[in-house]
């Protein structure tokens, strides 16, 4: 591991190619991103995170104008070991290797060896002889943690029960998409105290944002993560507020995001969750509380009726679809930086 991290502090270069679809050049925090682990964007400096979200708003941009996709990870292989269900993470880091040149491997972890019992040590160690980068969506964030130790290249969480880092980057992007900045904003997350609000939770603290989270007494977020953010907010100017009242986390907000109520693993608990959360439905009367111009994110998949109404979803303040175009773009920033 040391020669590991040695090697990757060495990595100073940004690929030449990739200067070819940048505006200006990374500012200097993020030029050592070659070769970095991204497992929940607290490794991240808060300059690096907005430069992984300016690069893919300028990809985004290319390839609106049609101009031609780079060949940055060319003769690069990804593989993608996912341990849960998914549509959206698959397909766009799929592709996002495609556009940028290089080749992904979908990997169902009931199909390696790890499913038998090989260790998470030693799959990391053989799949780092052939692979230039993995994408992981597992359970415990800790098997991540492992994996990501004694493998020689990059690794990406792709959802673990304690963060969905790409997730929030697109959600990131979606937002200064549509309201022109991040700073100022009032962001509300309604809903479970989840792994997608732990991410917000952290990369909001990064940014210096302003973050109201109203959960159900029984199911806030971790402990740890709370305590992390607010100790990473302290240094940013950050306000993070954790409420129980979804009419006081969406007043005057210019975003609202939510979630699934039941997440994946947690099948067994959907019928006391439906319970617990049904105050916690985003609909027209808690968003009347909102700007009028807010927004609505949801990173999908949605059960229109439980965690939001359709009206909702489908109406004029969603922004949904984009938030979901924006997690290729943003997976093509990430892949090019850090592969
Ligand atoms: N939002 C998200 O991660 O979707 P998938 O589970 O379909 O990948
Ligand atoms: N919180 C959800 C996100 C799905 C993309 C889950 O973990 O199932």
């Amino acid at each position: 591991m040391p020669a590991r991290q040695a090697d990757r502090q060495d990595s100073s270069v940004m690929v030449d190619n990739l200067t070819a679809c940048q505006t200006g050049g990374p500012p200097e925090p993020a030029k050592n991103l070659k070769g970095k682990d991204l497992l929940s964007l607290a490794e991240f400096t808060p300059a690096e995170i907005k430069y992984i979200l300016d690069l893919a708003a300028e990809l985004k941009q290319r390839q609106k104008k049609g101009k031609p996709q780079t060949s940055v990870l060319a003769g690069k292989t990804l593989g993608m070991i996912f341990q849960k269900a998914s549509t959206r993470t698959r397909v766009s880091f799929e592709v996002a290797m495609y556009h940028l040149g290089g080749y992904a491997l979908y990997l169902n972890a009931n199909d390696l060896q790890l499913g038998r019992g090989e260790t998470i040590a030693d799959t990391a160690r053989v799949l780092s002889r052939y692979l230039d980068g993995l994408v992981v969506r597992t359970y415990a964030q800790e098997d991540l943690e492992e994996l990501a130790l004694y493998a020689d290249i990059p690794v990406i969480n792709g959802l673990s029960d304690l963060y969905h880092p790409c997730q929030v980057l697109a959600d990131l992007q979606t937002i200064q998409e549509y309201k022109g900045n991040l700073v100022g904003l009032k962001l509300a997350y309604v809903g479970d105290g989840n792994n997608v609000c732990h991410s917000l939770l952290i990369t909001a603290a990064k940014l210096g944002l302003l973050l109201f989270i109203a959960t159900p007494e029984e199911y806030p977020p971790a402990e740890k993560i709370i305590a992390l953010a607010r100790h990473i907010a302290r240094q940013t100017g950050s306000h993070i507020e954790i409420l129980n009242s979804p009419a006081k986390a969406v007043v005057n907000a210019d975003v609202i995001i939510t979630d699934v109520w039941t997440s994946m693993g947690q099948e067994a608990e959907q019928k006391q969750r439906r319970k617990a959360f049904a105050p916690y439905q985003v609909n027209t009367e808690l968003v009347k509380h909102a700007k009028p111009d807010f927004i609505f994110l949801h990173c999908l998949p949605a059960h229109r009726g439980e965690e939001v109404t359709a009206d909702i979803i489908d109406g004029p303040h969603a922004a949904v679809w984009d938030e979901a175009e924006n997690r290729l773009h943003i997976q093509k920033a990430i892949l090019s930086l850090i592969m």
